[in-house]
């Protein structure tokens, strides 16, 4: 297939556009590079930089002209900082609704008939029961939760109204790296608030050492559980979710590997990987922090036979050690 995909410069986008091109795919990658890098994006994928909001049309559109339309989106950009959400709502309902809503436009007017879109967790919130299935109430604690929500229901009506075949795929923590003998591609932002990497930075001697945020929750060891899924598990979730798609359908899956992990086991597995003692220090609980997230992925093993197969946390962070580690 032909494939736009949205965000290939940034993380999760990346180690999809790989997989694509590893499975014969054709892509091309729409990234303003704000936050993603130019380096990230895989030999052998197109690249327009461009903002999304500006320019889908004019791709999905030119290479309808030409001959060479494309079959399907998948839609990675997205502005994903949780605390910046809070603080600035209008650069989430701008960059992620208004930006999707000219995506779908011009998915609708050049038919293309294919979509998968990145959602979240965070559509859920505050979880009443563990684990999450997609049919538990969508209560968002943040904006951008709540953007990300929106955009599932702009989708859900842009199936039923326009016969797009259409999947969102909520996330859990995704975390690793793809590692190939070709090359790495993982987790690389300017601002980090994510687990993973941030530990790793102290085992990369870059950072002194890592805050536990709270050792008060209602948990075995006191820290928060999370499900923690590794990007290439996640990628061929993608590549299944374009095979199984209907038109007319919007089909919603969330993507974990069913299994909780504390911060503590989180923090000892990155011991245990790197050999470095890693000083870590119980801080404050961080604002609007769920004491346990763990995914139902029963839907997506029925709907997409997905199974993810790299589920043990060693080799999760041994996989983003690879990523980080100072060369
Ligand atoms: N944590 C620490 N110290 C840190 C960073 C994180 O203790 O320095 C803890 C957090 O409090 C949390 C856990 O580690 O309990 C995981 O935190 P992350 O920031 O890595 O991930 P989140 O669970 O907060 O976020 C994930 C996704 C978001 C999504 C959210 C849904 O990364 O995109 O789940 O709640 F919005």
């Amino acid at each position: 297939m032909k494939l736009l995909v949205t965000g290939g410069a940034g993380y999760v986008g990346s180690v999809c556009a790989a997989h694509l091109l590893e499975a014969g795919h054709e892509v091309v990658v729409l990234d303003d590079l704000s936050t993603g890098h130019r380096d990230a994006v895989p030999a052998g994928a197109g690249f327009v930089q461009a903002e999304l909001g500006t320019v889908a049309g004019e791709v999905l559109g030119g290479a309808a002209r030409d001959g060479a339309a494309f079959d399907g989106v998948l839609h990675f950009a997205a502005r994903s900082l949780v605390g910046e959400s809070v603080e600035h709502p209008e650069r989430y309902w701008d960059g992620n609704v208004v930006a999707s809503f000219r995506l779908l436009e011009a998915v609708r007017e050049h038919a293309v008939p294919r979509l998968v879109f990145s959602s979240t967790a965070a559509t859920y919130g505050e979880p009443a029961e563990v684990p999450i299935t997609e049919t538990a109430p969508t209560r968002p604690t943040n904006p951008y939760g709540a953007t990300k929500l929106a955009i599932d229901h702009m989708i859900t009506s842009y199936a039923a109204a326009h016969g797009l075949a259409a999947t969102s795929l909520r996330y859990f923590n995704v975390a690793g790296a793809h590692v190939t003998g070709g090359g790495r591609l993982g987790e690389r932002h300017a601002v980090e608030t994510h687990l993973i990497p941030l530990v790793l930075q102290v085992a990369a001697g870059t950072r002194e050492s890592i805050s536990i945020y709270g050792d008060d929750w209602p948990t075995p060891d006191g820290t928060c559980v999370r499900d923690y899924i590794h990007v290439d598990d996640l990628a061929d979730a993608h590549l299944l979710a374009l095979q199984h798609a209907t038109a007319g359908r919007h089909d919603v899956y969330n993507l974990g590997s069913g299994q909780g992990f504390s911060v503590r086991e989180v923090v000892e597995a990155c011991r245990a990987v790197t050999g470095h003692p890693i000083p870590a220090a119980v801080a404050p609980r961080r604002a609007g922090d769920p004491a346990v997230l763990v995914a139902s992925s029963d839907r997506a093993a029925e709907g997409l036979g997905w199974k993810p197969s790299r589920t043990e946390l060693e080799r999760i962070v041994s996989d983003a050690w690879e990523f980080a580690r100072p060369r």
